[in-house]
């Protein structure tokens, strides 16, 4: 049954890291479709351009057959309502996610009582892992090549390297 549904990953992806390729490869295994859904976080002030985001998912997600990587904006829930899928997938790394991921959770169901929420657990040694924490590394010229991508390491090089 699973398999028929189409689910959403949303998140800004600011930018990706080896933490979210491990929760879409899990996703790709569970549901028929994954639409990893990148937007701006209003919380937060965005590093890479909602285009480098993109690019850098699509880069690095192309050998995944079953996952699209689209943007939108504005509410989550009413963008699931337009693409009829009811079923988001949020990754949970450990308890100090749980607060904010359980009200998110909630007010999306609040929004629309369809939506359900599924966390996944990624591997455990990405348990650890955060963008923040991947640009904060960069910017101070230190090794992230087992954090990212290549392709997001070597976009972090070049802006932080210019600076
Ligand atoms: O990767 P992030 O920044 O933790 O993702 C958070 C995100 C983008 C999923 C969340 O901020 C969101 O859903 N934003 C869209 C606007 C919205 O629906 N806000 C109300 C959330 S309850």
């Amino acid at each position: 049954m699973s398999q028929e549904i189409l689910a959403v990953y949303p998140g800004s992806f600011d930018p990706l890291t080896n933490g979210h390729l491990d929760i879409i490869t899990r996703s790709s295994k569970l549901f028929c479709k994954i639409i990893v859904a990148v937007t701006t976080n209003y919380n937060k002030k965005h590093t890479f351009s909602l285009d480098e985001r993109l690019r850098l998912l699509r880069e690095s997600t192309k050998d995944l057959n079953n996952i699209e990587i689209l943007s939108f904006s504005g509410l989550l829930a009413k963008y699931l309502e337009q693409i009829k899928s009811f079923v988001v997938i949020r990754g949970l790394r450990a308890l100090s996610d749980f607060e904010y991921e359980f009200q998110m959770a909630l007010m999306n169901r609040n929004l629309n009582k369809k939506i359900e929420t599924i966390f996944l657990i990624p591997d455990q040694s990405y348990t650890f892992l955060s963008s923040t924490m991947v640009k904060e590394i960069a910017m101070l010229g230190g090794d992230v090549s087992c954090f990212v991508p290549k392709c997001v390491e070597e976009e972090l090089k070049n802006k932080y390297q210019k600076k």
